[in-house]
């Protein structure tokens, strides 16, 4: 079984109260749970992680190298201004998928630029908590391929 750590960032903790219109009304514990039950039925085991703290997601991503095969990573807004979380992604080498609940794209200018993305293997944003699940999908396409070789 292939083992896939979830990584959310800053402000994160506050789902399903902060801004719902943008962010919904589910709470993190919820989203955590909803991918540990799609991951065990897809052949993943889940582990979950949240701080508001730069340098703990940092500790997160260090600790994943020969721990888990993929990271799910909502930087929140991180994501903008990261330059340590890119190179952190880049210096383990775990395949990393990025999501966002909202589609960063369509928001303010300063959102449309994420660090995250150049060392990604791809980015989902837009469809709201199921995007943790079409990543999870991603990483299980990308093992698939892997194999495959
Ligand atoms: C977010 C988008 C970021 O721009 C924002 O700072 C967040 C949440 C999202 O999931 O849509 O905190 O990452």
């Amino acid at each position: 079984m292939n083992s896939v750590l979830i990584l959310n960032g800053p402000n994160l903790n506050l789902l399903g109260t902060r801004q719902p219109e943008v962010y919904g009304s589910e709470t993190l514990a919820m989203v955590e749970e909803k991918c540990r039950a799609y991951g065990a039925s897809h052949g993943l085991v889940v582990a979950c992680f949240q701080s508001n703290h730069e340098g703990a997601l940092l500790d997160q991503i260090h600790a994943a190298k020969g721990v888990h095969d993929g990271i799910i990573l909502n930087a929140g807004a991180y994501t903008h201004t990261s330059i340590a979380l890119m190179d952190a992604i880049y210096s383990v080498e775990v395949p990393t998928v990025e999501v966002h609940l909202s589609n960063i794209h369509a928001r303010e200018s300063f959102r449309h630029t994420s660090h995250i993305a150049r060392a990604a293997i791809g980015q989902i944003c837009g469809f709201g908590s199921f995007g943790y699940l079409m990543a999870m999908d991603a990483l299980r396409h990308y093992y698939e391929g892997r194999a495959a070789k």
